[in-house]
């Protein structure tokens, strides 16, 4: 019988936790929404046991890259409904966009967003502040109201948000610097998208792929360039969002390879959608940056398997199931929901060898925990928060919008056969989905970085 100098709440038995770096067969003994101890024969007499064998614990994934559209776009998704789908999907912490209506560009407008969700959650949650065109001097007064880090869209988006000039993106990167916080970054160059856009439109193209062709992929290459130049100059952390060419890869890498510092991400969509998406889901598959043809998807995944890639992101950006059905390219709205789908998709991957379980926790979990400094997340171990997902790695299924718990379902991926699921996720210690069903009321806390002292001070 084990010595645990307090008694756990409850230890889950018989199953295989899987980490970032390897898995192994042990218990895990919980108290007070904290993992008490991980090891061998952990079962005490009269401590409950929830029995998970023959299945694998995950850390709860950690989504950085989503958009619940409150405040001002709630015909479209909420807080409640968007933690919902991300605790049925196995995401625990989710850290949410600022271009909503208005966006979070001011400590004000943050300190409001916060008030207006902060009851709403099913899950973590941490909430990004926005570099805007003129808005250096909010950066740490964000910072100061728990700011994730900040979002600088490079290219125009959901929201209409005007874009930084290069001297507004320089300062908003020299302000977050000293708040010691990340810059993530959605990198397209914006008037060239802008001009590229103008020019299909002139020559009555409306059909999905004119936003493909209007998207080159060197409109992001320029735009990582300057941002990575840019950022290194001004001491920011940076992070490129969405990356998604295989020019956009290279050029990443040679940066790295001249001593700059920059994390990548890529999207679920961009990994298992192509081109051929457009003919089949036409707008729904409408996203910024585009779906790309086979080639860049084929780089992206060598891109993981190398290790290059650091971090893997929904870009949940859910729309109405009538704006998603818009068949006017110019008129339909970029992005569409993911953050449930993402662990079973790439759960699916693995089976079929083109990941390992390790390397979702890597990407989904361990890394975005250890980039943002979010203490307590992204691990199963000792003292860390007792947020993790039981997955059945072996369950065939078939992927059913109609299951999804957004406030529209409407997913490319419906259909989908699927080899993984979902069975349950604890986020602190509580059973907050099992089986289909969401359990109990709203208690998702905001996460903070970790900041260094010297920057708090500041
Ligand atoms: O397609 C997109 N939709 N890309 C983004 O960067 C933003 C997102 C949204 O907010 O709808
Ligand atoms: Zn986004």
């Amino acid at each position: 019988m084990p010595a645990f100098t307090t008694a756990p709440d409850f230890v889950v038995t018989g199953a295989t936790v899987v980490s970032h770096d390897g898995r192994r067969h042990q218990d895990i003994a919980v108290r007070d929404g904290r993992i008490l101890a991980v090891g061998d024969g952990l079962a005490t007499e009269g401590i409950p046991a929830v029995d998970a064998t023959g299945l694998m614990v995950l850390p709860g994934l950690v989504d950085m890259h989503v958009h619940l559209r409150e405040p001002g776009m709630t015909e479209k998704e909420d807080f409640a409904s968007g933690t919902r789908a991300a605790a049925a999907g196995g995401v625990t912490t989710v850290v949410d966009m600022p271009n909503t209506k208005p966006p979070v560009a001011t400590a004000e407008r943050y300190r409001q967003k916060l008030e207006l969700v902060r009851n709403k959650a099913y899950v973590d949650f941490g909430l990004y502040g926005m570099i805007d065109h003129d808005n250096d001097g909010e950066i740490a007064g964000m910072a100061e109201l728990g700011a994730m880090g900040f979002k600088l869209f490079m290219g125009q988006t959901t929201g209409d948000n005007r874009c930084p000039n290069d001297a507004a993106i320089f300062r908003g990167l020299e302000a977050a610097a000293a708040a010691d916080l990340v810059v993530g970054v959605h990198a397209e160059n914006d008037h060239l998208l802008r001009m590229f856009g103008d020019r299909l439109r002139d020559s009555g193209r409306k059909d999905p792929r004119a936003h493909l062709e209007g998207r080159p992929a060197f409109v992001e290459v320029e735009a990582v360039t300057r941002i990575v130049t840019m950022a290194t100059e001004a001491g920011a952390k940076l992070h490129i969002h969405h990356l998604s060419t295989a020019a956009g890869l290279r050029r990443v890498m040679d940066l790295r390879a001249q001593g700059h510092r920059v994390t990548i991400e890529t999207l679920v969509a961009h990994l298992f959608l192509d081109d051929t998406a457009y003919d089949t889901h036409g707008n729904l598959v409408k996203l910024n940056p585009p779906i790309r043809p086979a080639a860049d998807v084929d780089a992206l995944w060598a891109g993981i398997a190398r290790g290059d890639v650091d971090i893997i992101a929904t870009d949940h950006a859910p729309h109405t199931a009538d704006e998603q059905a818009e068949t006017d390219v110019w008129q339909a709205y970029g992005g569409f929901i993911g953050v449930e789908t993402m662990l079973p998709l790439l759960l699916t991957a693995a089976a079929q060898g083109k990941l390992t379980v390790e390397d979702i926790v890597r990407l989904c979990a361990y890394r975005p925990a250890q980039r943002w400094s979010i203490a307590g997340k992204g691990q199963i171990a000792a003292g860390y928060d007792a947020d993790f997902v039981l997955v059945d790695p072996t369950a065939e299924s078939t992927l059913d919008a109609a299951s999804l718990h957004s406030k529209h379902t409407v997913t490319p991926y419906h259909g989908w056969p699927l080899t993984g699921s979902v069975v349950a996720t604890y986020v602190r210690g509580r059973l907050v989905y099992e089986k289909g069903e969401i359990i109990g009321e709203p208690t998702g806390r905001q996460v903070l970085p970790v900041r260094e002292p010297a920057a708090v001070a500041r």
